[in-house]
């Protein structure tokens, strides 16, 4: 499904040159729960944005079910976006003057087919995070965990094949973290999303069966 060949990004900062993804290989089957575990800087939110058509690489290959993204049309690459790809970050902000039902939905303003259904969907949704009675709350009336959840929520409210997340549990509890954890886990198992989470915490990393290490830009399976 996801299948990354020799992707490389530089930054020019000044004089130095930044290697922050290094030739870097990478197979992702469909349905699989994968986890790259690598210190701050290590180029983790760069693959990441590299491997969901956010940024270009300098070289190499980014193929989403046999499509190489970056050698489509802009069009092309936003229309495979929004049909198979979300992104979870560990700042996903909800909409403050919009309530929970209303934030879960904004991201099918945008779709074509928006009256299908999406309203029981989001409330199916709401139930899985557990917090289907905070449907009319306002994001200030949430706490910081429950905030988490709507926005997990919003994640998965256009039936993405593919969720990126960058330390989607880096500020939480160990508690929530755990809970969270299950939930992607349910996601995949349930509905055979597959999941790509990137994280400095080798406890999280450890709960996954496929493990990788991100250091300098390079990338290496872990054993
Ligand atoms: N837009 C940018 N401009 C210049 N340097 C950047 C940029 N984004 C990231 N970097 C550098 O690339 C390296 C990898 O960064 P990043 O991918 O954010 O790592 P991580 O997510 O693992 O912390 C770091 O050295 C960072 O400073
Ligand atoms: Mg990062």
């Amino acid at each position: 499904m996801i299948e990354v060949k020799e992707l490389t990004k530089t930054y020019k900062v000044g004089s130095d040159v930044i290697k922050a993804v290094d030739h870097v290989d990478l197979e992702v089957g469909k349905g699989e729960f994968i986890s790259i575990l690598g210190h701050s800087g290590s180029g983790k939110t760069t693959l990441l944005s590299l491997m969901g058509g956010l940024t270009r690489p300098d070289s190499g290959t980014v193929r989403i079910d046999g499509t190489d993204i970056w050698a489509i049309s802009d069009d092309e690459l936003s229309d495979l976006r929004n049909r198979k790809i979300n992104f979870i970050y560990q700042f996903s902000s909800l909409v403050p003057t919009l309530n929970v039902i209303e934030n879960v939905l904004l991201p099918t303003a945008f779709s074509r087919d928006r009256d299908e259904g999406y309203y029981d969907f989001a409330m199916e949704l709401l139930d899985l995070v557990g917090i289907r009675e905070k449907e009319h709350s306002y994001p200030a009336q949430l706490s910081g965990g429950q905030q988490r959840r709507a926005a997990i929520a919003r994640a998965f409210i256009n039936r993405p094949e593919i969720i990126l997340a960058d330390e989607p549990t880096g500020d939480l509890d160990e508690e929530t973290e755990a809970e969270i954890m299950a939930l992607f886990r349910r996601m995949n198992e349930e509905k055979g999303i597959t999941f790509v989470i990137v994280t400095h915490s080798s406890d999280l990393a450890s709960q996954t069966k496929k493990r990788y290490r991100m250091s300098n830009g390079v990338l290496k399976e872990a054993e």
